[in-house]
């Protein structure tokens, strides 16, 4: 089975989060950037995995990467705008056939999801679920991740791997 496992991540959380899972699931499966994430990448892929943070409640839009982007130099780190967003890279996911998983990384008191909006673009490009999404949390606005999500994580890719 040919596993991706495709992110936005400006702070780090998603990509540490995407890269357990592709170990998860096993040594074949590579965790891309959206911007790694190229159509040859994907060619002939079985399982496409996609997942970003949560920003006000939300897949980011490119309004609160601007947003983000302007405000870069009042932030602990600075976020790695770099690659596309996930909801930019899914507009012009190129039609497929295998299935698709979501996951989000966030704050755990957040109302609203990320999840659901990924979910629904995989399966318009031809990607139906394999599994309900998942939520993986940190413990502050730009992390760190909680104890034990890296390892639920890596859970999540080996039972998706089983049955997908
Ligand atoms: C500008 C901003 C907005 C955020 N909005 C939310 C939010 O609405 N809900 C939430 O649960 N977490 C929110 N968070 C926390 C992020 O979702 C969390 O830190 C995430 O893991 C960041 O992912 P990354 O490190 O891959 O960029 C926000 C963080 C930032 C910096």
């Amino acid at each position: 089975m040919k596993a991706v496992v495709v992110y936005e991540s400006l702070w780090g959380n998603t990509a540490t989060i995407a890269r357990a899972i592709a170990a998860g699931i096993g040594p074949d499966a590579r965790a891309l950037s959206t911007a790694e994430a190229t159509a040859e990448a994907l060619v002939g892929v079985d399982l496409i995995v996609a997942g970003s943070p949560l920003f006000a409640f939300q897949l980011p839009t490119d309004r609160i990467r601007d947003t983000i982007r302007k405000r870069a130099g009042s932030f602990p780190a600075p976020p790695d705008l770099s690659h596309p967003a996930l909801r930019t890279w899914l507009a012009a996911l190129p039609r497929g056939t295998g299935c698709g998983a979501a996951f989000e990384t966030r704050m755990w008191f957040s109302p609203g999801g990320a999840t659901g909006a990924i979910l629904r673009e995989l399966k318009r490009a031809g990607y139906p679920p394999a599994a309900r999404g998942q939520r993986f949390r940190v413990t502050g606005m730009f992390g760190p991740l909680k104890t034990g999500e890296l390892e639920r994580a890596r859970a999540w890719g080996t039972q998706l791997a089983r049955t997908t």
